[in-house]
């Protein structure tokens, strides 16, 4: 990790970090009672630009409501204009976003008698998986980690807690020599990876798994759109353990770790044992929007505003 951020937002203003404390007795500390985003500001030849910021909050609000969050102190277009002042305060061009919606209180096990509190954090972050990784893809096993059930865990909403899994799954996949886990679900087909969504390539069709039981990834809506937009087939569809084997090609996504190829799973090579030709036309498509390059950038990205620093700071 580079710089941290030196202001954070808490509740309803900026603080410098050294000030922001929060009680050692609350939830989300001790139950992981917590809804999170992680978001990516890009720098772009106009200024500091976020990737999907609307989206990302619509999904932390849903997050909320799905834990049985009631009365949040703030609005949807408050949280927006915090996330802009805390980056616009740390002066960051590109950093990622951590906003973080923490029950207060609440050690009774009961939501609605502690209080939702909001903090946002960023930091200069820029490669998640090593900055080989995308040139030479990544490997990666099938863990022997299930992936949440949907009725033990919430999987549309990005839940604290259910990153004990992805700690679990990753942990385990890196002490054995591998770079990331590929989850399955209850029923044993693929979901998804610790912090990543995937998808295959056959016969220059692209497939990735249906919604059911994986986190709706703001990345993966991104290159489905991306691929049909280059004239690609992407289909929707439960894919097996053995259907990764045999891919053309196999990469994942995700807001962290951007557009990777798995170049391995479970000791077997995929396709060429390399980046394929699919995933490395994703990533592209996927740099020139962030870059502000792409028809799709002016939809996609929200740039920081300048005015923001002097008033946030103040
Ligand atoms: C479990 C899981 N799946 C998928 C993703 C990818 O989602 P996104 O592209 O919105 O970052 C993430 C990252 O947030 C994740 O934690």
């Amino acid at each position: 990790m580079a710089s941290k951020s030196r202001y954070v937002w808490v509740e309803h203003e900026l603080k410098d970090s050294s000030e922001s404390k929060i009680p050692f007795v609350n939830a989300g500390l001790h139950y992981g009672f917590s809804v999170f985003e992680g978001i990516r500001c890009y720098a772009t030849d106009t200024g500091a630009a976020i990737f999907r910021l609307e989206e990302h909050v619509d999904r932390l609000l849903d997050s909320a409501h799905i834990v049985g969050f009631r009365d949040l102190s703030f609005t949807r277009a408050e949280l927006l204009e915090a996330i802009h002042k805390t980056v616009a305060a740390n002066g960051f061009s590109a950093c990622y976003i951590r906003p973080l919606i923490y029950l207060d209180g609440a050690m009774n096990l009961v939501v609605d008698s502690g209080k939702p509190r909001l903090m946002i954090a960023v930091w200069e972050w820029t490669s998640f998986l090593g900055a080989e990784a995308r040139e030479r893809g990544i490997r990666a096993n099938i863990s022997s980690y299930t992936r949440l059930h949907p009725n033990i865990m919430m999987t549309k909403a990005k839940v604290s807690g259910n990153y004990v899994g992805s700690i679990l799954a990753k942990t385990e996949s890196q002490r054995l020599g591998f770079d990331e886990a590929i989850m399955l679900d209850p029923q044993g087909y693929v979901a998804e990876c610790s912090g990543e969504n995937i998808f295959l390539v056959r016969d220059n069709v692209i497939y990735t798994v249906p919604k059911a039981s994986i986190l709706e990834g703001i990345t993966r809506d991104s290159l489905i759109t991306l691929a049909r937009d280059l004239g690609y087939t992407v289909l929707e569809e439960p894919i097996s353990r053995d259907q990764l084997y045999i891919a053309d090609e196999v990469f994942v996504c995700g807001t962290a770790a951007e557009v990777i190829a798995l170049r391995e799973i479970d000791f077997r090579m995929i396709g060429d044992g390399k980046t394929g030709p699919v995933a490395r036309l994703l990533q592209e498509s996927f740099e020139q929007v962030t870059s502000g390059r792409h028809p799709r950038s002016a939809e996609w990205l929200s740039l920081v505003p300048a005015f923001d620093t002097a008033v946030a700071k103040a």
